[in-house]
């Protein structure tokens, strides 16, 4: 439950819900002699809950990868669109570096948990703010004036975060102590501190109970719904997947072979073989 209001928009993009936010067209990448992504193509609408799915190896992580800067595709694009004073623009972001691209409003959860296990909830929150800071605040040289108040809007931020994921009560803990399930809805946290318009979730439910689950993707939902961001997420749990998202991209072997509906997607052939094997 939302105790108070955000006072940060985290739609930044300004595009309108339905209009395209994402476009991947022709994207591969090799490792070597190692084929992860082969022409990939597919299309995320602002507003949207987009999921991508596909068998181990399959070439989602790399793909996530690819559109937050960390892997560069030897070809293809990668467009982010964005509204600046009322027109429309793009950003190809094959070309820009993570930092350059976590500006533009994209953030991202990785699939096996980066957070800095010593620091605190809300001192790994605050350093998710550290994009937004412009004095510098954390490395405590400058504790008055100005750095003083940003300090305060920040933690306010912070706080609003804490209580969207029900932290507070680990707010002090090390996060390193803390249950996996919590971990993982503190990386969630950190990648929401960043003001995302677009949100790139890998695995974010891995290793959790039913309850966990549930609780994660009512979050997902939640800032989704209430705060427009768009979510790009890779989860195994096809039940979930099929409860939250509005669009399914379906990647096997580093091919899109599925792109649709949750109801489209359950009914194509080609998905239901990549699941079950050859011989079903
Ligand atoms: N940094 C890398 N160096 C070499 N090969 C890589 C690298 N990253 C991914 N790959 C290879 O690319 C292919 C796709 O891997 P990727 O991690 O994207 O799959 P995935 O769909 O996320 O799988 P999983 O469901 O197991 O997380 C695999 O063959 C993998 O070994
Ligand atoms: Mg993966």
């Amino acid at each position: 439950m939302l105790t108070r209001a955000y006072q940060f928009d985290l739609n930044s993009s300004g595009v309108a819900a339905g209009e395209p936010l994402l476009d991947v067209s022709g994207v591969s990448l090799r490792f070597g002699g190692i084929r992860a992504l082969s022409d990939v193509s597919f299309r995320m609408r602002q507003g949207d809950i987009h999921a991508v799915i596909g068998p181990n190896g399959a070439g989602k992580s790399s793909m996530l990868n690819c559109v937050s800067g960390l892997y560069r595709p030897q070809e293809g694009r990668i467009q982010l669109h964005t509204v600046r004073d009322g027109e429309v623009g793009s950003t190809d972001l094959v070309t820009r570096k993570p930092h350059q691209i976590a500006r533009l409003g994209v953030a991202r959860s990785f699939q096996n948990i980066e957070l800095f296990g010593h620091l605190s909830v809300l001192e790994n929150l605050m350093l998710g703010r550290h994009i937004h800071m412009k004095h510098r605040v954390l490395a405590g040289m400058v504790w008055f004036g100005p750095a003083r108040r940003q300090e305060f809007a920040h933690r306010e931020f912070v706080e609003e975060v804490i209580d969207l994921l029900q932290l507070q009560a680990h707010r002090h803990a090390p996060v390193g102590a803390l249950a996996y399930g919590i971990q993982k809805r503190v990386e969630f946290g950190r990648a929401l501190c960043i003001e995302p318009s677009l949100l790139l979730l890998d695995e974010p439910m891995a290793g959790m109970n039913a309850e966990e689950k549930e609780d994660m993707a009512r979050f997902v939902l939640d800032v989704n719904e209430l705060r427009g961001v768009s979510v790009l997420i890779i989860e195994h749990d096809m039940s979930v997947i099929m409860d939250i998202s509005s669009h399914i991209t379906v990647l096997d072997f580093g091919k899109v072979i599925g792109d649709g509906t949750p109801t489209e997607i359950a009914q194509n052939d080609d998905v239901i073989r990549a699941y079950l094997g050859d011989d079903e």
